[in-house]
């Protein structure tokens, strides 16, 4: 039985887009089923090309995990901007990271050196050295008048 098309349409606006076209269209013959292997593949045909294939491993993968520290690590003390103002941010007294006479006056060392090492009430983070440098440059980036 074929669907009539309004109803089509509205499933499709219900249904995730793809899984809709699937649903609805007549004739899907170059669609085929998804496996595991696309995902992995390099893609590297001409005109299908993916600018990230290639390059490294990994691309932005050293960002991710620097966000995802920051996420994990940083927020509920310091907040989602760094002012301090994260759920245990005014109990602990949490720094703001972005005050311009802190940002003025520290340097990057000592930056990542209170990362490492923690400071009253703030804990040490064992974090890898890229995170950690990821992490004073994600804290320059928080400066505000
Ligand atoms: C448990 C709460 C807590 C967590 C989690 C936390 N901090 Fe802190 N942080 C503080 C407190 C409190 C201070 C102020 C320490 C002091 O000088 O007494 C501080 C200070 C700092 C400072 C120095 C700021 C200044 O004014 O000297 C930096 C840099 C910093 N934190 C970065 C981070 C980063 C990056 C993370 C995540 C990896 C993090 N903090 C996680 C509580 C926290």
């Amino acid at each position: 039985m074929k669907l009539p098309t309004n109803l089509c349409f509205s499933v499709g606006l219900l249904a995730v887009a793809s899984l809709a076209m699937v649903a609805c269209d007549p004739a899907p013959n170059d669609v085929r089923e998804w496996s595991p292997g696309d995902h992995d593949q390099a893609v590297s045909t001409p005109g299908t090309a993916n600018p990230r294939a290639g390059t490294s491993a990994r691309p932005g993968a050293e960002i991710d995990l620097v966000q995802l520290a920051w996420e994990k690590s940083c927020v509920t003390c310091h907040g989602a901007r760094g002012r301090g103002d994260g759920p245990q941010g005014p109990m602990l007294r949490a720094a703001d990271l972005g005050r311009v006479e802190w940002q003025d006056r520290v340097t990057d060392a000592e930056i990542a050196e209170t990362i490492r090492k923690g400071r009253n009430k703030m804990p040490a983070f064992d974090l890898p050295p890229q995170v950690i440098q990821g992490l004073v440059v994600r804290i320059r980036g928080l400066k505000h008048p």
